[in-house]
């Protein structure tokens, strides 16, 4: 097992507080046991999410210190501009917040009611704007994606038989764009292989359909490629990436990941027409063209980050920093999916917790154990995130995986603290009997797993 060392020395710290275990009892009962209303404080290791949670380096504070902040025609949005098509080669570029109004932006300008986006697998807000479209998000991701223990090296591809008979048995007009996501967040941060990029391009070409890439985690994706798949060894971060997006005709891009910052995004395409098109619905809703919904000093941080993402010492440490982990949870059989992803560990709370029945919410019932005993906070990805009621029947339909999440950070954590949560969880798990299961006392109608509030079963 490799000891990941860190590629950056600490300039400046952030204090977190160690609390007692009955602390943390009291305060994820008051949470109604869902660690979304827990407060921030009260967590020694933040595992939620790797999104906007990043430490920018000295270089993006210096940035941001020389932020133009003009309405228009800003010398940070030259920057971001010019940083982004050196790297991802489109040619119009869009700044949004982050990435769902990137998302929103895209499918306003190219969905009409009925339509369906085809992609391996849609993140949550991706799905969300497809229906909110009143579109059809559908996913086409392998088999393999779906199997906890294949270790297949590129789990995120897309089944490209899948595509094919979708796209020979649908109305064109009825697909206004195929997508991608890299990584493959929701099927445990899997990278997508070059050569299944190539793939649906020639699928999209031959079908005359738009193929748009979900970038967030490109720089980890490329890394994947330049580690897994032959003929990528001696090509840089960089040729990789450009090789990637020059089989695409734009992309949506959450810089809250790979662009290193807390909070920008940005949407590109080479579409003349729909860019206008993308560009006025901008200025409605984010900003004017040349910052769109973030300040000057914002799109400094995000050019900077993006050039940043690209070094191989940082990527060899962030993809080895989570291998680490994995490989510490492996030793003493912690179930998780395997091969580990780029950003996260992704638990199998089936088989961590298998006295706990799907209804008790075993993921939900593992976050709770991994707050309360060594006050990490962790995402269940499972019954109580995507549950929902059999429309025929009225019984509760679960997905087929029940996952918890460990995103980590990027920049923020040091090789100790993932000792702190391999130690934490390995105990857990030898102590699994005595976690118990959940019960729903309160849900929203939609996106439960935010607000719900949960009673403990004895
Ligand atoms: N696409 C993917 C693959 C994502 O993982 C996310 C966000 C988005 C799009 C949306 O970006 O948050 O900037 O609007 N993922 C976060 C997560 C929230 O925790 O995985 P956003």
């Amino acid at each position: 097992m490799q000891f990941p060392a860190e590629p950056f020395k600490i300039k400046v710290v952030e204090p977190i507080k160690k609390t007692t275990r009955d602390q943390r009892d009291h305060l994820i009962r008051k949470a109604g046991f869902n660690v979304f209303n827990l407060p921030a404080e009260s967590i020694y290791v933040d595992l939620l999410t790797d999104s906007g949670t990043s430490a920018m380096s000295d270089n993006q504070w210096a940035g941001i210190m020389i932020g133009d902040e003009s309405y228009a025609g800003s010398k940070s949005y030259f920057n971001f501009e010019r940083s982004i098509k050196s790297i991802f080669g489109f040619k119009h570029i869009i700044p949004t917040h982050q990435g769902r109004s990137a998302e929103n932006l895209l499918f306003s300008i190219t969905l009409t009611s009925g339509d369906i986006v085809p992609n391996n697998i849609h993140f949550d807000t991706t799905r969300a704007n497809v229906l909110h479209k009143h579109g059809k998000p559908i996913d086409l991701v392998i088999d393999e994606a779906m199997d906890p223990d294949c270790e297949h090296p590129f789990k995120g591809n897309m089944d490209t038989t899948k595509l094919q008979t979708f796209l020979n048995e649908t109305e064109p007009d009825r697909v206004p764009l195929v997508m991608m996501t890299v990584t493959n967040n929701s099927a445990g941060g899997q990278p997508v292989s070059m050569e299944n990029i190539r793939q649906v391009r020639a699928i999209c070409q031959k079908h005359q359909r738009p193929f748009y890439i979900d970038a967030c985690r490109f720089a980890e994706n490329c890394y994947f490629i330049k580690e897994r798949e032959s003929g990528y060894a001696d090509r840089s971060i960089l040729e990789i990436a450009r090789e990637l997006f020059s089989y695409a005709d734009g992309c949506t891009m959450s810089a809250k990941k790979d662009g290193l910052v807390n909070i920008g995004g940005f949407l590109a395409m080479n579409d003349d027409a729909l860019a206008e098109k993308a560009a006025n619905l901008l200025i409605l809703v984010e900003g004017f063209p040349t910052y769109g919904g973030l300040a000057g000093r914002d799109l400094e941080a995000v050019a900077r980050g993006l050039q940043e993402v690209l070094d191989e010492d940082y990527l060899a440490f962030r993809v080895g920093q989570i291998r680490y982990l994995g490989e510490m949870l492996d030793q003493a059989g912690v179930p998780f999916v395997k091969p580990v992803g780029g950003h996260a560990i992704f638990l199998n709370a089936k088989d961590f917790l298998p006295h706990i029945p799907r209804h008790q919410f075993p993921g939900q019932a593992l976050t709770v154990a991994l707050y309360r005993e060594a006050g990490i906070r962790a995402v269940e990805i499972g019954g109580l995130m995507f549950g929902e009621k059999d429309e025929k029947n009225h019984q509760e339909k679960y997905p087929e995986l029940e996952l918890v999440r460990l995103a980590v950070p990027r920049r923020v954590y040091t090789s100790t603290h993932m000792n702190y949560v391999a130690e934490s969880i390995i105990e857990i798990y030898k102590n699994r009997d005595r976690i118990k299961g959940l019960r729903l006392m309160y849900e929203a109608p939609l996106l439960r797993h935010f607000t719900a509030r949960m009673e403990e079963l004895d």
